[in-house]
């Protein structure tokens, strides 16, 4: 299976490991397809993402693909963040073998989980739409 450098990169030195302490908000998600976990802590300021840490329990790429998510999220609007695809986060990092492609769900549906969590926990709604469709789109309230 061959990994593009990106992915080597950031598996090899991945960005904002960690746990925030006093998180605003949490995502802990595991992938049904390989039984792999990941949690993402989230501190946020003004509806914008401050600050992202993430722990995985996964594979090379759930690894890679976590670490530039946070990258890609940091700074963002929550309601942009989440509307982070899984494909967004491979194009980012230069393409994934098709065999890995579902690790990189797991990294999107974390960010998704932590930001629900931030808004439920301030008494508001969810804005998500839950986790991404093993198609790539994401489940909206529409399709619920
Ligand atoms: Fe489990 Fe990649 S094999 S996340």
């Amino acid at each position: 299976m061959l990994y593009s450098d990106k992915v080597m990169e950031h598996f090899g030195s991945p960005h904002n490991v960690g746990v925030i302490e006093n998180a605003d908000g949490v995502g802990e998600v595991g992938n049904p397809v390989c039984g792999d976990i990941m949690k993402i802590t989230i501190k946020v300021s003004d509806d914008h993402l401050d600050d992202i840490k993430f722990q995985t329990l996964g594979c090379g790429a759930a690894i890679a693909t976590s670490s530039v998510v946070t990258d890609m999220a940091r700074g963002m609007s929550l309601a942009d963040a989440v509307k982070i695809t899984k494909a967004e986060i491979a194009e980012e990092l230069d393409g994934l073998p098709p065999a890995k492609m579902h690790c990189s769900v797991l990294a999107a549906d974390g960010l998704r989980a932590a930001v629900d969590d931030y808004l439920m926990k301030s008494g508001r709604e969810p804005i998500s739409g839950g986790p991404e469709d093993v198609d790539g789109d994401v489940h909206g309230p529409a399709e619920a």
